[in-house]
């Protein structure tokens, strides 16, 4: 499995403790920065996670900043892409299960590392479930041309 990993500044240390984690378990990470934590804007860290998700060189992104909301909010505004914000387990393991979520944002600020690790292990480890979900899932897709 293929994970494209972004963050701000202040998803930075979180970032690399989840790619070290990942690395450590054998996947493959692609780290889109940021590579220290010079201030930067949140939005500007989107695009090459998303890109790289919708491309199909990773199964799957992982995006963190302060909340996890503003990557979460950006990350949304881009086409094919389900962004969900976790800060549990169970939230993370129904957002790829029911809601086929491509991206998982995290806010380093509002959780320790070890719960950031096991909520990233069980959005990694579930997948969709498909059925009367995919009709869901098709109802948001529409909401793309509005
Ligand atoms: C940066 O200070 C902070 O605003 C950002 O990481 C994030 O929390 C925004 O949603």
């Amino acid at each position: 499995m293929k994970i494209a990993l972004g963050s701000d500044h202040a998803g930075f240390a979180l970032k690399s403790a989840i790619k070290e984690h990942l690395e450590g378990k054998g996947l493959c990470c692609y780290d889109y920065g940021a590579f220290d934590e010079k201030s930067v804007d949140y939005p500007d860290q989107v695009p090459a996670v998303v890109d790289a998700v919708r491309g199909r060189n990773a199964d799957l992104g992982v995006l963190i900043c302060g909340t996890g909301i503003g990557m979460s909010i950006a990350a949304n505004k881009h086409k094919g892409i389900r962004a969900a914000l976790c800060g549990d387990t169970y939230s993370a393991v129904y957002a790829r299960a029911h809601n086929d979520a491509n991206i998982i944002t995290l806010g380093s600020r509002v959780m320790g590392v070890g719960l950031a690790l096991v909520i990233v292990d069980a959005f990694l480890e579930s997948s969709f479930e498909g059925g009367r979900h995919s009709q869901r899932v098709d109802k948001i897709r529409k909401f793309e041309n509005n």
